[in-house]
């Protein structure tokens, strides 16, 4: 099994693929909202602070498990610790398709704001109307669920397609083009009238806004947004080939996903502003924004279609590596063909994905713990299991696989490199008592 494995053609196959499921709708859609719906400033400098420490690190430790076994989340686990910690890998073949569920439904809005801007429905028109264009939409019980089943239907066509050839090729020539997209839509919001205020907001720090709450918020987000703690980066570890370095891949993917991040705040929040809309508004922050940006640029409608394109793309190759993490393991635990692993994981998916579409909407008076099936999914992920399985990889990695592992960080073949000791201490022990004592203080 080892040597047949595929691996990614070269070093920039992985860098890409990894990013290409790290930057995503985490980026783009949920960066903004959750930043502007807690505080602003303070949020962003406790989201850097976590992504690059704990975030870093624990990336790490998941390229270097996959690639060091070869395996699937159950299957790394299995090899290294027993049966016992292959219970660390189900929990990301759980979160996945959990995470999925939501995620399509999202990734069906893009595909309905490219269509809209196709016909040109979203030109000249003011901040207020967007909002209530975007809540007409997903408050419609049957539109936004066949854009959701458009969307999983792409995501299973990738997935089907084979890891290295599906997303190698998607990625390569897209993600530079979103890049490109952003700075230039960056530049537009930010010399609109009002945008300074935004701007104040985004970057300036209250540290007296800062709870519990927030600081569960900002490492919910990083883990989130770096697709960490549920073993997609050990499904893509295993992809990469021994002689590339693991320790500078991690780094290039999580300096990209930060500046998308970066640049999506810098294009929404001054927008929110400008246009008079509140930054606390939730899951729409994007889709009211972005309309009205593109409306005042040149070739304003030509510029909407792609971006929603391209933002449809990005949450492509995400959930594509949502997808990966059940189907690998389903492939390589239990022999199933990949067709029939991805469709059965993709139809499943699907269906629990229906309950949140209409949660924000037709259903929307349904509640557990005061949140919708759609809130209550992205908690129990982001803020719960995320987070939990970032502690056990760490743990996993730092204590008990550490003598395999060690050198891992580098070149399979090369020596350990010199920081592997303060990469060891963080996964030994800051890692696992700062998420756990920031989970606490949040829950
Ligand atoms: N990181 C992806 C995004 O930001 C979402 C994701 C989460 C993908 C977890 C894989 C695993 O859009």
């Amino acid at each position: 099994m080892p040597s047949s494995r595929e691996s990614f053609a070269s070093r920039l196959g992985f860098v890409l693929a990894a990013a290409g499921s790290a930057v995503g709708l985490g980026n783009i859609w949920k960066f903004p909202y959750v930043a502007g719906s807690s505080g602003g400033g303070a949020f962003l400098i406790l989201y850097l602070v976590i992504v690059f420490t704990l975030g870093l690190s624990v990336m790490l430790a998941e390229i270097a498990l996959g690639r060091a076994t070869r395996a699937n989340p159950v299957g790394a686990y299995n090899a290294l610790g027993g049966r016992r910690w292959s219970i660390a890998g189900w929990l990301g073949v759980i979160t996945g398709p959990m995470i999925l569920s939501f995620y399509s439904v999202v990734g069906g809005w893009t595909i309905h704001y490219a269509v809209q801007s196709v016909l040109g429905r979203l030109d000249d028109v003011d901040g207020q109307a967007l909002g209530q264009a975007f809540e007409g939409f997903i408050s419609d019980p049957v539109a936004p669920l066949a854009y959701h089943a458009a969307f999983m239907a792409l995501t299973i066509g990738v997935v089907i397609g084979g890891v290295a050839k599906g997303i190698e090729r998607w990625s390569k020539l897209l993600m530079p083009a979103l890049f490109v997209m952003l700075i230039v839509l960056a530049g537009r919001a930010l010399t609109l009238d009002g945008a300074a205020e935004g701007v104040a907001f985004f970057l300036t720090p209250d540290f007296s806004k800062v709870t519990g709450d927030t600081v569960l918020a900002a490492l919910g987000q990083a883990f989130f947004s770096l697709s960490l703690g549920m073993g997609a980066l050990i499904t893509y570890g295993s992809y990469l080939a021994r002689r590339e370095n693991a320790g500078r891949a991690a780094l290039t993917v999580t300096a990209l996903d930060t500046t998308v991040a970066l640049l999506a705040g810098l294009i929404v929040l001054p927008a929110v502003f400008a246009f008079g809309v509140d930054p606390a508004a939730g899951p729409g922050l994007v889709f009211v924004t972005l309309p009205g940006i593109l409306d005042r640029m040149p070739a304003g409608q030509a510029f909407a279609v792609l971006f929603f394109v391209l933002l449809g793309v990005a949450a492509l190759t995400s959930a594509i590596s949502l997808l990966e993490v059940p189907v690998a393991y389903l492939t390589d635990e239990h022999g199933w063909h990949r067709r029939r692993a991805t469709l059965a994981t993709g139809l499943f998916c699907f269906v629990i994905g229906v309950p949140a579409s209409l949660s924000l909407g037709a259903w929307s008076g349904l509640t557990v713990f005061g949140l919708g099936a759609f809130d209550l999914m992205d908690y129990l992920t982001s803020k719960v299991m995320l987070p939990a399985g970032g502690i056990l990889v760490a743990l996993f990695v730092g204590w008990k696989a550490w003598p395999i592992l060690s050198h891992e960080i580098g070149r399979e073949d090369g020596p350990a490199p010199t920081w592997g000791r303060a990469w060891r201490l963080m996964l030994c022990v800051v890692a696992p008592v700062a998420i756990a004592w920031v989970m606490w203080g949040g829950l």
